[in-house]
Formats: structure tokens, C-alpha cells, sequence
């Protein structure tokens, strides 16, 4: 099964800085995701998209809803299409006069499997949170207090252990750090110390 999305560019230029509302993004989620563990990955990833946004790139609330609104949709139809995963929501979003770099965004969030370039730094955060939160995550879930107490160093455990975690791979986190210019270890200790404040 092949994702690639065989075009370049998204969107519409006149778009720029058009941007669904909190509720308008919020419903769109709930209606297309049913699955309670693909929604807290999404709510996840924008935490820290918005968080980055605010924190490192300084950005004002505007942007930095710009920044969330590409987290929180990015996997907004793998739930239901899995086989035209990217290219559903993109079609959603540009029906619908989005912005075209949120959808860029979304569309380069896995440039092995859609074959597009991450380009703006809101492109490449998306890239680098995404499989390193779900491994971040699964974490989590087995340590008894969870989130409390975690550190960077039995992060990087994990991500040694191939067994753990199998799916997320380490080539993609590692791609991704590289293209942010964001080193792991920053990466890790952003995710271990934000990630928790995510709720669905
Ligand atoms: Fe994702």
C-alpha cells in the first residue's frame, strides 16, 4: 500500500493564515476519530507543537494555534482510512480554505511514506514530536507512576531496546532530529516534561 501523495505543493495561497476555529478542529476530531488512544496521540502532539511554539519560537497565540491545529488534525483520518492516510484530511483542509502551510505541514509529517519534504520549522517539529511521543508514551504506560519521575536516560533505554516500542522507528526519530536541528536529547527531555499535560 502505497501513501505517497505524488504533489508538491497544498493548499491555496490566498488561504494564508486562514485557520479552522478551536471548536471547528475539535468537532472535525471527535467526528472522525473514534479511537480514544489515536485522539491522545493527536492532543499530544499539538500540546507540544503549541508548547514549542510559545516556549522556543516565541510565537504569538495566533501562530501558536497555527502550530496545534497541524498536531491535532495530523492524524485525523488514519482511523477511518487508513489507506488514504494524509491525503483524506489534506482534501478536508483545503476544501474547507485552510491555510496552506498547516496542511503543508501535515502533509510532510512522514516524508518516507508521503514523500514530501518537512520545510518550515513547523513542518519539521511536526516531524520530529510524532513518533517519538507515541514511544515516549508507551512508556509511560509501563512505568508505574507513570509520567512522575521519568528521565531522559530511561528514554534513551528504550530507544536502544529494538523490542520495545517495535513500530516506532528509530531512523525516523533520529531523520527527524537531524532535519530540526533540534538535538534527541532536547527533544526527549521537551516531550518528557510536556507531554503529561495532555488529556483527551
Ligand atoms: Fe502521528
Amino acid at each position: 500500500m502505497s501513501l505517497l501523495l505524488n504533489r508538491n505543493t497544498f493548499g491555496n495561497a490566498a488561504n494564508k493564515g486562514n485557520v479552522l476555529s478551536k471548536e471547528e478542529a475539535n468537532q472535525l476530531l471527535n467526528d472522525w476519530v473514534k479511537n480514544d488512544k489515536l485522539k491522545l496521540h493527536m492532543k499530544q502532539v499539538s500540546h507540544l507543537l503549541k508548547t514549542w511554539a510559545a516556549e522556543k519560537e516565541q510565537l504569538n497565540e495566533e501562530d501558536q494555534w497555527r502550530w496545534e491545529m497541524a498536531g491535532l488534525l495530523h492524524d485525523a483520518d488514519w482511523d477511518q482510512w487508513p489507506e488514504t492516510h494524509c491525503k483524506k484530511i489534506i482534501e478536508e483542509l483545503e476544501s474547507r480554505n485552510v491555510d496552506p502551510e498547516i496542511i503543508h505541514a501535515i502533509a510532510s509529517h512522514g516524508p518516507n511514506h508521503f514523500g514530501v519534504e518537512p520545510e518550515t520549522k513547523m513542518d519539521k517539529m511536526l516531524y520530529a514530536f510524532d513518533e517519538l511521543s507515541g514511544l515516549i508514551h508507551a512508556y509511560s504506560l509501563m512505568r508505574p507512576t507513570g509520567y512522575d519521575g521519568m528521565e531522559r536516560k530511561g528514554v534513551k533505554k528504550r530507544l536502544k531496546e529494538k523490542y520495545f516500542a517495535a513500530n516506532v522507528s528509530r531512523e525516523e526519530i533520529q531523520d527527524a532530529s537531524n532535519r530540526a536541528s533540534v538535538p534527541l536529547d532536547d527533544l526527549i527531555q521537551f516531550i518528557v516534561e510536556h507531554q503529561k499535560d495532555a488529556k483527551i
